[in-house]
């Protein structure tokens, strides 16, 4: 969904260079550019999940790419907050304060783009894994080359990942976890399909994924929502 612009956008994003990196520019290139593994989330929302990855995880590198600018500030200022470079402002709501996590966070950055072909971003296996985390579903079928997990964009993230290396997805919607099912079958080839379950936080699921979670995750299974969610493994050495 469109978010309203942000107040001073411009001022607030500008605040936020520190945790930013630019498509096309430099800072983007040397940041990837590295010797750690490098995970990517598209479309990362108010960036909880890949903050609480990247505070778990300082010895990789994190990208998170969203296409909004406003959500992309909203995900930035956060991590100020939590790497304890700002307070926390009065109108972020309890449940999206990250007051448990403390991080110094040199190991994300936040790039404000919408995703269309990888090699506009990335080389060859250059990242170790990608996560989609409820990407909006198109739900006509008309759009359906729209989604993030139609056949031809998979194809494209198992080229920029790693031979071993990932695709994580979770989703609220069934329409769009049967139709990525079916892209993934489409993709045998390229990728095998490791941990499948439509409902990620049953207890007695046991995947790791559903210890860190989104900001939509959380609201969905506040509401008794299942999560859909499948983990494939890139295979291109036959
Ligand atoms: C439904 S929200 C989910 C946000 C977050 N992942 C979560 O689970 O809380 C989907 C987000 O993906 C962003 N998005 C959609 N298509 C994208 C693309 N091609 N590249 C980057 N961001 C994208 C949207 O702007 C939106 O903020």
């Amino acid at each position: 969904m469109r978010q309203r612009k942000a107040k001073d956008l411009d001022k607030r994003l500008a605040r936020c260079k520190g945790h930013m990196v630019y498509k096309g520019d430099r800072s983007m290139q040397k940041y990837c550019d590295c010797s750690e593994n490098l995970y990517v989330e598209i479309g990362c929302g108010k960036g909880q999940f890949i903050i609480t990855k990247a505070a778990a995880d300082p010895g990789s590198r994190f990208l998170a790419i969203e296409g909004q600018e406003t959500v992309v500030l909203r995900a930035a200022e956060k991590a100020m907050c939590v790497c304890g470079e700002t307070n926390w402002p009065e109108n972020v709501p309890g449940e999206e304060r990250m007051e448990g996590v403390s991080a110094d966070l040199n190991n994300l950055r936040f790039v404000n783009c919408f995703v269309d072909h990888m090699a506009d971003l990335f080389q060859e296996n250059q990242l170790s894994g990608i996560y989609l985390n409820f990407s909006d579903p198109w739900p006509k079928a008309r759009h359906a080359k729209r989604r993030l997990t139609y056949r031809d964009r998979l194809r494209e993230y198992a080229w920029a990942v790693k031979d071993g290396g990932f695709i994580e997805i979770k989703t609220d919607n069934e329409g769009l976890f049967a139709f990525t099912l079916e892209e993934i079958a489409e993709c045998a080839d390229v990728l095998r399909t490791e941990e499948m379950t439509r409902d990620l936080h049953a207890a007695d699921c046991t995947y790791e994924s559903k210890k860190i979670t989104t900001e939509y995750e959380d609201k969905f299974s506040a509401s008794g929502k299942n999560i859909n969610y499948v983990k494939v493994i890139i295979n291109k050495e036959k």
